[in-house]
C-alpha cells in the first residue's frame, strides 16, 4: 500500500511498492514568506513537475548525478529514496531577495564570484542562515559532506548559467537541496521557479515566483515561458 510520508507546502511524498523508490507529487499551492501567503495556482504542480525533470535530465547528462528516475504523470515523478539534510544551500550569482537587507547592495548587482549560503530547513525557526560551526553543532552534515555539497552547488550553477546565457535569461540565485544515498551525497527535491530567480535578459521580465511574492500576476504564464526555453513539453 503506498502511503503519504510527508507534505511539504508545494510537494507530497508517497513511498511505493519499491523501498528505495518514493513517488513525488507537485501540487498547485503556492505559498510565500514562510506560508504567510497562500494561493492555488491552476497548473503550477504540473509545469514545475515537467521543469524539475527536464533541468535534472539536463545536469544527469553533464554528469550531476541526482534523485530523479522518471515522470510518470502530468504532476507525479519517481526518485530515489535518500536520507534528506536538513539543509537549504543557496546560490547567489546577483543580489535579489533576502540578500540585499544582508549586504546592502541593490537588487541585480553582479557579484565577482557567486555565494554559496547554507539555510537551516526550520519551518518554525523561520529557515535561519547558518555557517560551518553552526552545522557541525547541530551535525546537520559533516565537513565532507558541506565541502561536496558546496563542490556540486558550484557545478549546478555554471552548468545551469551555460543553459540560461543560451536562453537570454539571467540566472540570478537558486536553491538546491541533497540527501545521501549508499555514503554518496546526491542532488534531490526541485530545480523550478519556485526555486530559482530567472530574469529573461533582454526585457529585465520576472520569470520565477518572485511574480507571486510580488503580486505582478501571470505566474505560470512565466513558468510556461522557462518550459519553453528548456525545450517544450514533450514529456509524458
Ligand atoms: O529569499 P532568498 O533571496 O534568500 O532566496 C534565494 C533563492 O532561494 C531564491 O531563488 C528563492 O526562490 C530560493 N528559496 C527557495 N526556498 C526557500 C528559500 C529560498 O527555493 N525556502
Amino acid at each position: 500500500m503506498e502511503q503519504l510520508l510527508y507534505e511539504g507546502k508545494a510537494k507530497q511524498l508517497f513511498t511505493t511498492e519499491d523501498p528505495n523508490v518514493l513517488r513525488v507529487k507537485y501540487k498547485d499551492d503556492a505559498t510565500a514568506f514562510n506560508g504567510e501567503k497562500k494561493a492555488k495556482l491552476e497548473g503550477k504542480g504540473e509545469l514545475n513537475n515537467r521543469i524539475t525533470a527536464k533541468f535534472f535530465q539536463y545536469l544527469a547528462e553533464r554528469g550531476i548525478p541526482n534523485h530523479f528516475i522518471k515522470v510518470i504523470s502530468p504532476t507525479e515523478q519517481l526518485v530515489k529514496k535518500m536520507n534528506m539534510i536538513p539543509l537549504e544551500v543557496v546560490v547567489r550569482n546577483r543580489v535579489a531577495g533576502s540578500l540585499i537587507k544582508r549586504i546592502g547592495l541593490s537588487e541585480g548587482f553582479k557579484l565577482s564570484q557567486p555565494i554559496i549560503e547554507f539555510y537551516y530547513k526550520q519551518d518554525e525557526l523561520g529557515d535561519p542562515l547558518l555557517n560551518q560551526d553552526h552545522i557541525a553543532v547541530l551535525e546537520l552534515a559533516t565537513e565532507e559532506q558541506l565541502m561536496e555539497m558546496k563542490k556540486i552547488a558550484k557545478q549546478v550553477n555554471l552548468l545551469l548559467n551555460e543553459w540560461a546565457e543560451q536562453q537570454h535569461i539571467i540566472l540570478v540565485d537558486f536553491k538546491l537541496e541533497f540527501g545521501s544515498l549508499d555514503g554518496k551525497i546526491l542532488l534531490a527535491d526541485e530545480i523550478s521557479p519556485d526555486t530559482c530567480r530567472f530574469w529573461d535578459k533582454q526585457s529585465g521580465e520576472i520569470l520565477d515566483k518572485d511574480r507571486f511574492r510580488k503580486d505582478l500576476g501571470q505566474v505560470t504564464d512565466a513558468y510556461q515561458e522557462i518550459l519553453l526555453r528548456l525545450g517544450g513539453n514533450e514529456d509524458v
